[in-house]
């Protein structure tokens, strides 16, 4: 596909074939590539009429990939529909409004679904957020009574905020009056929806890193107005945190615990509930992206999940669609899913910048894309590319690139001198497989998450990638 090559992403979506042979779904189900080479995309949000609107923090924009009317499985294009954004991630649209959650704001804009275009200006409604530290996004959804709610995650791994509006769910009107913390304890919810058969909210999060492999599970919590949900001092059911929970047992009573956990550091994203699927057994279900862990000692995750609401409350997980993670690889990590009222499901990848959709029975036969089978990229050699500069030029910012990295502390998570056991280390190798240079550089203006967003100019993050790059 021509748009590959213009935007030259490093790390490519699979082809047919590698989806063919590595993906596996429940019966009935298919999946096919979307659309690929999107770069950084996160969230996303399916219009009634079919056109799917796809975040890009990275690059301050928010993309529409055009209603299939053709019905070759395909948007039948696509375009820009806002840019200039600060770091967008979630997106929402109701009553002729587009809301879009910037990391520092909460935007709207008149938003036409027949024509799929905006009009009129963007209005920023709440401004002032903090997105300094890990968990800098931010995520906004309409609520069934009207209200819109936005999560914000927590500044580090483990800590007391002092910005009350860290770690919570916040509540605000439409017209950005009233905004409220609606509920807290809550390390890192990015994900969250309503059940369409009560409308009771559901939020995944985030547990905390350093407490071992398997400790504390990632959470599913229905939230309740003024609940709180125990981070930094309570994990999982009640576990008393090793860290900050010390002498906190007074809080163990108004602790809300999970309804449901996720295994360890599988980081769960984006969750859908299912409310067009023809598909049995998806009656009281709901889709959850599980981006996949990176400081395991074995990967975890990487795969969508369904949950299943029992008859008695419980809830039973099942694999939806796996394959991101091979025996030594990894080709995606799934960050949000949405679902369109003919019952098609799009997942996000923010690592090969794909979007999937899997479709069931009669529409899963819409076949399918030999066309948009992405090309194959040449590894590279990272010496090599960074044969562009002088040796004289390239020592210069790799002295200045490694001063960088001590003066941010770079170190502290990434090995060096680690000075805090609450600080989680992630080794940095093999950079050159998964980024350009040119990628490494653009990293920096909005990294995954947990890794902070520094202030650094665009000279600064290229000293940096051509300190790191050889790594
Ligand atoms: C608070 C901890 C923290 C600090 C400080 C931090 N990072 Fe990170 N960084 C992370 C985490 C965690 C990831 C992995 C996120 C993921 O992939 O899910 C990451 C990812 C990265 C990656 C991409 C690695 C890959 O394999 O894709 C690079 C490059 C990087 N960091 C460089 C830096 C540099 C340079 C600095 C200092 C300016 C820095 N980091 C500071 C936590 C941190």
């Amino acid at each position: 596909m021509l748009l590959n090559v213009i935007m030259g992403y490093g790390t490519e979506s699979p082809s047919t074939e590698i989806i063919e042979q590595r993906f596996a779904m429940p019966e009935g189900f298919s999946v096919s590539p979307y659309a690929v080479g999107l770069g950084k995309i996160r969230f996303m949000h399916m219009t009634e009429q079919g056109d799917l609107l796809v975040s890009r923090p990275r690059s301050g924009d928010i993309l529409l990939l055009e209603r299939d009317v053709n019905g070759d499985g395909l948007p039948d294009g696509q375009r820009i529909l806002l840019d200039g954004l600060i770091k967008p991630h979630g997106l929402d649209i109701a009553d002729g409004w587009l809301y879009v959650a910037e990391s520092t704001a909460l935007g709207k804009i008149r938003f036409n679904q027949q024509t799929g275009s905006v009009e009129g200006d963007y209005q920023r409604i709440v401004e002032g957020l903090m997105d300094d530290g890990g968990h800098w996004t931010k995520t906004v959804g309409v609520g069934p009574d009207g209200w819109l709610y936005l999560t914000s995650g927590s500044t580090c791994n483990v800590c007391e905020e002092q910005d009350p509006q860290r770690a919570t769910m916040m509540r605000v009107k439409p017209d950005g009056s009233e905004l409220a913390v609606y509920a807290n304890g809550l390390r890192n919810s990015v994900g969250f929806d309503w059940a369409p058969w009560d409308q009771s909210l559901y939020a995944t999060d985030n547990g905390r890193d350093q407490l071992g492999d398997d400790f504390p599970p990632c959470e599913l919590n229905k939230i309740e107005q003024n609940g709180f949900y125990g981070w930094p001092y309570i994990n999982g059911y009640g576990d008393l945190d090793p860290d900050l929970g010390v002498g906190k047992d007074n809080l163990l009573a108004s602790a809300i615990s999970p309804v449901h956990g996720f295994r360890a550091h599988n980081a769960p994203l984006g969750i859908q509930f299912l409310r067009y699927t023809k598909a049995p057994g998806f009656e009281k279900s709901a889709l959850v992206a599980l981006h996949g862990s990176w400081n395991r000692s074995e990967r975890d995750g990487y795969k969508v999940v369904s949950l299943h609401w029992q008859e008695d409350g419980s809830i039973i997980e099942k694999d939806f669609l796996t394959g991101f993670k091979g025996e030594v690889d990894v080709i995606g990590r799934p960050t949000d899913v949405t679902e369109a009222i003919d019952g098609t499901i799009y997942i996000s990848d923010d690592y090969s910048g794909t979007i999937y959709r899997v479709a069931y029975g009669e529409q899963a036969k819409v076949l399918l894309s030999d066309e948009i089978a992405p090309p194959v990229v040449a590894e590279v050699d990272p010496e090599q590319a960074l044969a562009i500069y002088s040796d004289e030029q390239r020592l210069v910012l790799q002295q200045q690139g490694e001063a960088l990295y001590q003066q941010y502390g770079c170190g502290n998570c990434h090995g060096g001198e680690r000075t805090t056991a609450m600080r989680p280390i992630k080794e940095l190798k093999g950079l050159a497989q998964r980024y350009t240079l040119a990628e490494m550089t653009d990293f920096f203006l909005a990294p995954t998450p947990p890794m902070p967003v520094f202030p650094l100019n665009e000279q600064q993050r290229e000293a940096l990638s051509v300190y790191l790059y050889p790594r």
